[in-house]
């Protein structure tokens, strides 16, 4: 008998896709030769590479990228300084109406900006022409800082509900906005692109930054002959952003509008966190950068098996399913404590746990020079799990939760004799200097 499978599809402002992974407008869905590629090994859909109406001359910074190594790992956070296409309109379109005739089950999303009222209705309308079943408004390049641009636009709650209503005046396709996260909060940029008309919003583009600097010529990465900028950075390094914004957004009960999510997507389990968090459909850049198209095939195996797992069949039922459970930290209940717990026959003796617990944490281990193990002082144990952290071993150290009422009882006084010199006295609290709690 054929085993039942979760259905991976998902309508997103009335499109089904057949899965919810899209390429993100960038390198890798920069032309038909590559999307087609992408889409054969199993992409649902893809959001073009940034059209621009041809106006304005694009020239691509060189160098276009740097990247950050944290420890083992490559490419944990990627810079880069690239602008939008720099391919004719032309030619852009004859590789959408290839995809459109090759792939039609597939989603086609164009990404678009302008830098004036007319020129965003034009490139609306060219990309409706030519078979887009959706927009994406370019709010947010960091690199595109010329007036009118990128997230300079995306940060003007003016231009985002300006150009979104000229946009949905021009089609009658579906307008998603793409939000910049170089701001404090997206829940209001995200508002004034609704109000504006939007259908959707996705988020995040990359966040500005530096990724390191060379330390010789003093020139900030990627040292642009001679010059650098905080521009774009992407991947790993930027997802707790990109959750932190989709979830923020997802919560806003006003707001109430489909989610596409992205930063830092590489494997099915930080796929299924933005489902989580209340995206609906996904998009990468920098994993495919670095591993290519194929880990589509991982996370659609892997996002299935997950769901086969749970008893969970449909990818609706995933998405928001966090949002109950986050909340603000006022809401903790601070009544419950715990400690870690150590499994030390599978400890090898490397003696990580005790540096940080004695120069970041609470003093709470005792170290036997004859075994090399641990021993934990659980009254001193201040559960900030960072000898779990630096442990090599996986699974030796975990968190133990203790029954409720138990509390830590350590008193940390280095010379009790200089008590006799204290001044100290007790704050009283009047209560009328405006104070809230
Ligand atoms: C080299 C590069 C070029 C990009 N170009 C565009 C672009 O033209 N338009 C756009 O909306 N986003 C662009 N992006 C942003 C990505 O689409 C995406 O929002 C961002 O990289 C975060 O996703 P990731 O961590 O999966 O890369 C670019 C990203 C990179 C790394």
């Amino acid at each position: 008998m054929a085993q039942k499978k979760p259905d991976l599809s998902i309508e997103f402002c009335g499109k089904k896709y057949i899965n919810p992974f899209l390429l993100s407008s960038s390198p890798v869905s920069n032309s038909a030769e590559m999307v087609e590629r992408a889409f054969e090994a199993g992409w649902g859909g893809v959001v073009f590479k940034t059209l621009g109406s041809d106006r304005l001359r694009i020239d691509h910074p060189s160098p276009r990228m740097n990247s950050m190594t944290v420890g083992t790992r490559k490419m944990a956070t990627v810079q880069n300084v690239e602008q939008i296409t720099d391919r004719p309109l032309k030619e852009n379109l004859m590789d959408l109406l290839y995809l459109k005739k090759h792939y039609p089950d597939r989603r086609l999303v164009h990404s678009i900006m302008g830098f004036a009222d007319k020129e965003w209705e034009y490139l609306a309308k060219m990309s409706e022409d030519h078979g887009a079943d959706m927009l994406e408004l370019n709010f947010s390049c960091p690199n595109m800082t010329i007036e009118g641009s990128g997230d300079q636009a995306g940060k003007s709650f003016y231009d985002i509900e300006h150009y979104t209503s000229i946009v949905k005046k021009a089609v009658s396709i579906p307008v998603m906005a793409k939000m910049t996260p170089n701001i404090t909060d997206m829940t209001e940029t995200a508002m004034a692109a609704k109000n504006g008309g939007a259908d959707a919003i996705s988020a995040i583009n990359t966040v500005s930054g530096i990724t390191g600097i060379d330390i010789d010529s003093f020139v900030p990465q990627p040292n642009v002959f001679g010059r650098g900028a905080s521009s774009g950075t992407s991947g790993p390094g930027v997802k707790p952003i990109g959750l932190r914004f989709i979830s923020d957004m997802a919560k806003d009960e006003k707001l109430n509008i489909p989610l596409s999510g992205m930063g830092g997507i590489e494997t099915w389990i930080d796929a299924l966190e933005y489902l989580l968090v209340g995206a609906s459909t996904l998009q990468v850049t920098t994993g495919i950068m670095h591993f290519g198209y194929v880990i589509v095939q991982d996370m659609i195996e892997g996002l299935s098996d997950y769901m086969a797992s749970k008893g969970i069949w449909k990818l609706d039922d995933l998405i928001g399913a966090t949002l109950p459970k986050l909340g603000k930290t006022e809401l903790f209940d601070l009544d419950r404590q715990g400690v870690v717990e150590y499994n030390l026959d599978k400890c090898v003796g490397c003696g990580q746990c005790l540096n940080v617990c004695n120069d970041a944490g609470g003093q709470a281990l005792k170290w036997d020079d004859k075994t090399r193990r641990p021993e934990l002082i659980e009254d001193k144990c201040l559960s900030c799990m960072l000898c779990s952290f630096v442990c090599p071993v996986s699974g030796l150290i975990k968190y133990k939760a203790k029954p409720a009422g138990w509390k830590r009882n350590e008193t940390i006084i280095r010379d009790p004799s200089l008590e006799k010199e204290l001044k100290y006295k007790p704050y009283v609290h009047d209560g009328d200097d405006g104070c809230l709690v």
